[in-house]
């Protein structure tokens, strides 16, 4: 469940979070295999906003909770109907991979997965505002399908509009106007109740700078971690001056791992900029945080940059002393304090690769579909 989940992060997550602020949703992540896997044929999450609050698959065959109020694994109650519409995504999601696997010629053998993000918006005042679907076949976008309230909206990537006849595109809109919106709408609406707590939190950033040493100066980086919502404002400022966008690396807001959420923003400074010793601070501006939170950096002497070789028989002597050093520590403080707090730096150092690692899991999971759509 928890690969099947990643790889949904690398193909839709841009999706969900273009949801802008005063907007709330509620999306099913839904993967269809096919071939022999570990994994369920059939297995959906179902997200409210961005945290997870259910899960369902075609072995236990119910819907159950996920994090938010509640024991987790207990059935989480949105009506019959929201088990009836699984159903129908999972047997809708078999047929269509039949359908993408013959018209593309793959092979029957070896594993396929089929992926769909469906799900609605609602406004602030809960009133509905969207709902949609889109595909993916073996790791790629297939077609899509969004009702915004005033217009369908259809897209299909090459080749991929199979199935789609004027009749079936009909019955389809009327099946989202009519049935699946209200009925989402109503889920979406009663979640937000239950899980206000939980999608109305606010969390403060922490914020930091790190230097790192690189050849020709040192790069600059201003990290906010542990966040939420995922929405920050974050500015660089040289001596109360804000630094270019363009001087810039970095600035995409990623996964925490822990349900919150990080961003960086790199600068490159030179050697001589080192020298002028500037004042840099990183601006921060947050639902959480009543006013701007600033942290500041200036570089020290020009020294503390300069790499400092130890020559090969004084370093081996100082890696012992270090080691010995280190085993007498880890004796004396052998305790559970220690332990926790290296579980948890190890954490969270996976936590960091995890949006990275999507990617991976994907191909390792289709290993022969590209060559062929
Ligand atoms: C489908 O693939 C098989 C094996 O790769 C090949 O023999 C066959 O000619 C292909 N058929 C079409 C219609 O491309
Ligand atoms: C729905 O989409 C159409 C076409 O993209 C757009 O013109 C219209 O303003 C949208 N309506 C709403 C309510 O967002
Ligand atoms: C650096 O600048 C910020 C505001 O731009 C100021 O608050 C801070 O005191 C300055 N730090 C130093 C060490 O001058
Ligand atoms: C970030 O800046 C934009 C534009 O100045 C502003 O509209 C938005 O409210 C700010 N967001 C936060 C979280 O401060």
């Amino acid at each position: 469940m928890f690969v099947v989940q990643l790889m949904f992060v690398s193909l839709f997550v841009h999706q969900v979070m273009s949801s802008g602020s005063g907007r709330h949703s509620l999306w099913a992540f839904a993967t269809y295999i096919s071939g022999t896997t570990p994994f369920p044929e059939f297995s959906a999450v179902l997200m409210l906003d961005d945290v997870q609050v259910g899960y369902f698959d075609s072995k236990i065959d119910r819907l159950v909770r996920v994090g938010g109020q509640g024991v987790e694994g207990a059935e989480l109650n949105l009506g019959q109907e929201a088990v009836f519409i699984l159903r129908d995504i999972f047997s809708s999601m078999r047929k269509r991979l039949e359908m993408v696997k013959h018209r593309f010629n793959m092979t029957t053998a070896g594993v396929h997965v089929q992926q769909r993000m469906t799900g609605c918006e609602v406004l602030e005042d809960g009133q509905p505002a969207l709902i949609m679907f889109r595909d993916g076949s073996n790791g790629q976008d297939a077609d899509s399908l969004m009702y915004n309230m005033t217009h369908f909206t259809y897209a299909g990537g090459d080749g991929w509009e199979i199935q789609w006849s004027a009749v079936k595109r009909m019955h389809f809109q009327m099946l989202y106007s009519n049935i699946y919106l209200p009925f989402c709408a109503r889920a979406l609406n009663h979640l937000l109740d239950r899980e206000k707590n939980l999608v109305r939190r606010r969390v403060r950033p922490r914020v930091r700078f790190i230097t790192k040493q690189v050849v020709g100066g040192a790069r600059v980086t201003c990290l906010a971690t542990d966040f939420y919502p995922r929405h920050i404002n974050l500015t660089l400022l040289r001596d109360s001056t804000p630094v270019d966008e363009d001087e810039l690396t970095g600035g995409s807001v990623l996964p925490n791992g822990n349900g919150l959420y990080q961003v960086r923003k790199s600068l490159m400074v030179s050697d001589e900029e080192l020298q002028r010793k500037h004042n840099y601070t990183c601006v921060t501006s947050h639902l959480s945080l009543d006013n701007r939170l600033e942290v500041s950096w200036r570089a020290e002497f020009s020294r503390s940059h300069r790499i400092y070789i130890i020559s090969a028989p004084a370093g081996l002597t100082l890696a012992a002393v270090l080691l010995m050093v280190l085993l007498w520590w880890r004796r004396r403080s052998e305790g559970v304090a220690m332990e926790t707090q290296e579980q948890q730096e190890r954490l969270s150092v996976n936590k960091e690769t995890d949006s990275e690692s999507a990617g991976l899991h994907l191909s390792r999971f289709v290993p022969d579909s590209r060559g062929q759509c």
